[in-house]
Formats: structure tokens, C-alpha cells, sequence
């Protein structure tokens, strides 16, 4: 849904612009009905049993949310819900981008967690229609200087899947441009997104703990067992064999040990990668790839001459690397373990070889 909403975009903003006053006036009108001063006290029961509520109350969603936010957010599904197509989608993304200033989300912790101290004063409208004010902005914009490159919307293509399995047409891309996870809890996707699943089951219809283990670098790829080091891509990178060797051959602790594998198994998964690249594209053809270094106690593991050793073994040149430090202005996104976030980033641009 997400990836609809930023790729198969109307260049016309006229209908999220006016869905969004139109949800002002009809979110007030309800809100008044349903709080007005002769109700008496909000409480999440009155939320979830009120006629039109459609979020489901998922497991703690009292704690995640106080009873204020609860409506706010049972109002914009049901306002969601008379819409189709597009406008909904942009709806609930808008929604979806704010639920970390809606909801009573822990960012100091590095699992999916509600904080203790509820969030007060939460303004949900105020949220979702500077969200969607955002993306009709962002869209008219993108138009003034880019209206060459933006394809309409039925041109865009969307395939879901897990990369790792995805079985597309054999040299059949130009360019691939990603930015896979930069390793093992870097960011925790579960963490960030957890609410947002939650409070849109009933559009999505899926639990994200179903295909987490799918999600590359995640934490709960590592099932407790020990990962064997011997894999494609230990073989191939000797960058990783001299980071990771000493490390897991000496007195590493256990914890350390367990990321040692767990980033082997990462590198592994970007040499699957690399060789699903390679018989996607067309001879020539070219990858940008974002990546950044991350640590492994306090020492920096080379990723950037990983993945160029990774990919130059599968057939790619490295045409150009740019490095740059990673800023994070979001002050929501930082977090106490900010020293183990990736510091440096790199854009490194590979060509494909002309073989078959
Ligand atoms: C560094 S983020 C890149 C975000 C992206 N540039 C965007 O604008 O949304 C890495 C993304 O890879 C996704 N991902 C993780 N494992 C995946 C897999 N096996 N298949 C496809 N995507 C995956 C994560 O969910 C996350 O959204």
C-alpha cells in the first residue's frame, strides 16, 4: 500500500486536497456528536463499540493509545472507508506516517513497546491533514521540476514480495535502485510499524510477526542456534573472512558472537541478492545500491568492500561509490543506541557485465 501511494500518484492533487478538508469538516462534526459535553468522559470502550468503528482493539491497544487518539484514529478509518482506490490509500499512509506522534510509542527501546507515560493532547486530524497537505504538496512540486520523468500512475508496475524469492523476467531491467537494511536491528521495521499494522488490519488483513522473519536483518532471523559461518558469502569476500575470523575464532561474548553471525547471514542474503540483480538486468545494465557501515562492538565492519567484493564476484563493476554522513534530522527517529546506527552511508553504482 505504501509503495501505491508514493509510485502510482495522481500529478493532479485536486481529490487529496479535497478529501482532506472534507475529512476536517466531517471528523469535527462526528467528534463533536460523539464528545460533546453532554456524553460525559471518553473511554476506549465507547471507542471501539461506537457505531462505524472499524479499529480493531488488538492486543494492549489501550495502552498504545489513549482514548482521545483511539477515536481519532477509529474516525480517519471509517472516513477511509467511504473513499476507493487512490484517495484511500493516501488516507490511511497519511494516518500510518504520523502513528509515532499518535500513538504511546517507546522510541527508546529497541523492541515494539508502549511507553508508560501515555502521550497527552494528541490532535489526530491535525496529523493526518498535514500529511496528506504534505504529499499533495510534495506531488505538485515534483511536477514543477519533474514532470518529464514522472510515468502516470497505470505505468508503474508493483510486484509484492520477499526480494530473496521474487521470480521476475530475466534481463528485463535498465536500472535497479534500492536501499536494502543496512544489516542485523539497525532499525527495528517491526518496532517502527507494529501500531500502523495494528490499527490498519482491517484494510491490510495481515499480522507483520507472520512475515518478519522474511525481513532481511531482522533480529529474529536468528532462531538461537549458531548460523555456520561457511556460506556463498564467506567464501567469496576475503574483507569478510579477515573482519569476521578473529572475531568468532577469539573470546568474542556471547552476544557479539551472535551479531557476528547474524551480519555473516546478512551479507549472505546481499550475495543472494546480488546474483537475483545480476539475471534481472540487461547486459550493461546498472545498480545503485545505498548501503552504510555499521559496528559490531566498537569496531566498523567494512560493509561497502563487502558488498563491492560480493558484487564484483557475481559479475558487476563498481563504476562510482559517494560516500556521505548519515544525518537524522527526526528527532522521533533517534534513539539512545544511536552510536550503533550507521554513521557513514555509501551510493555505490555497479555495472553490470555484458555476459548473457
Ligand atoms: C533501508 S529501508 C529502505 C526504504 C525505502 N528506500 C523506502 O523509501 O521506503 C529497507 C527496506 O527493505 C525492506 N525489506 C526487508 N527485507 C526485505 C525482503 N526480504 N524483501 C523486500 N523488502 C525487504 C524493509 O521492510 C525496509 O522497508
Amino acid at each position: 500500500m505504501l509503495s501505491r501511494v508514493k509510485s502510482q500518484f495522481p500529478i493532479d492533487t485536486t481529490g487529496i486536497r479535497s478529501a482532506s478538508t472534507e475529512l476536517s469538516r466531517w471528523y469535527k462534526e462526528r467528534w463533536e456528536s460523539l464528545v460533546g459535553h453532554t456524553r460525559g468522559p471518553l473511554d476506549h470502550s465507547r471507542v471501539i463499540e461506537r457505531d462505524g468503528n472499524i479499529l480493531p482493539p488488538f492486543t494492549n491497544y489501550n495502552k498504545w493509545l489513549t482514548a482521545e487518539a483511539a477515536l481519532g484514529i477509529s474516525l480517519t478509518l471509517e472516513f477511509a472507508k467511504r473513499h476507493r482506490g487512490y484517495l484511500r490509500e493516501a488516507i490511511l499512509i497519511a494516518l500510518s506516517s504520523k502513528m509515532r506522534s499518535i500513538g504511546n510509542v517507546d522510541v527508546d527501546v529497541a523492541r515494539a513497546e508502549y511507553r508508560e507515560t501515555p502521550r497527552e493532547n494528541v490532535d489526530v486530524l491535525k496529523h493526518v491533514v498535514g500529511a496528506m497537505t504534505k504529499m499533495a504538496d510534495a506531488i505538485s512540486q515534483s511536477a514543477e521540476t519533474h514532470s518529464r520523468m514522472i510515468g502516470s500512475a497505470q505505468s508503474v508496475s508493483l510486484v509484492q514480495s520477499d526480494v530473496l524469492r521474487a521470480d521476475l523476467a530475466p534481463s528485463s531491467f535498465d536500472f535497479i535502485i534500492t536501499s536494502p537494511p543496512y544489516g542485523v536491528e539497525s532499525s527495528s521495521y517491526l518496532r517502527s510499524h507494529l501500531l500502523s499494522y495494528r490499527c490498519l488490519e482491517p484494510f491490510l488483513g495481515v499480522d507483520p510477526y507472520d512475515f518478519g522473519k522474511h525481513a532481511i536483518g531482522s533480529e529474529y532471523v536468528h532462531d538461537g542456534k549458531p548460523l555456520s559461518p561457511d556460506t556463498t558469502a564467506w567464501r567469496t569476500s576475503p574483507t569478510l573472512r579477515k573482519f569476521f575470523a578473529p572475531l568468532i575464532a577469539g573470546n568474542a561474548p556471547r552476544a557479539i558472537l551472535q551479531r557476528c553471525e547474524m551480519m555473516v547471514q546478512f551479507f549472505n542474503d546481499m550475495s543472494t541478492l546480488g546474483s537475483k540483480f545480476r539475471a534481472w538486468l540487461r547486459p550493461r545494465g546498472r545498480v545503485a545500491f545505498v548501503i552504510g557501515n555499521k559496528r559490531v562492538g566498537t569496531d566498523v565492519i567494512p560493509t561497502d568492500a563487502i558488498v563491492a567484493e560480493l558484487f564484483e564476484a557475481l559479475g558487476f563493476t563498481l563504476e562510482r561509490s559517494i560516500q556521505h554522513k548519515l544525518k537524522c534530522n527526526n528527532s522521533n527517529a533517534q534513539v539512545p543506541w544511536q552510536e550503533r546506527v550507521i554513521q557513514d552511508e555509501f551510493v555505490m553504482l555497479f555495472r553490470r557485465d555484458g555476459g548473457a
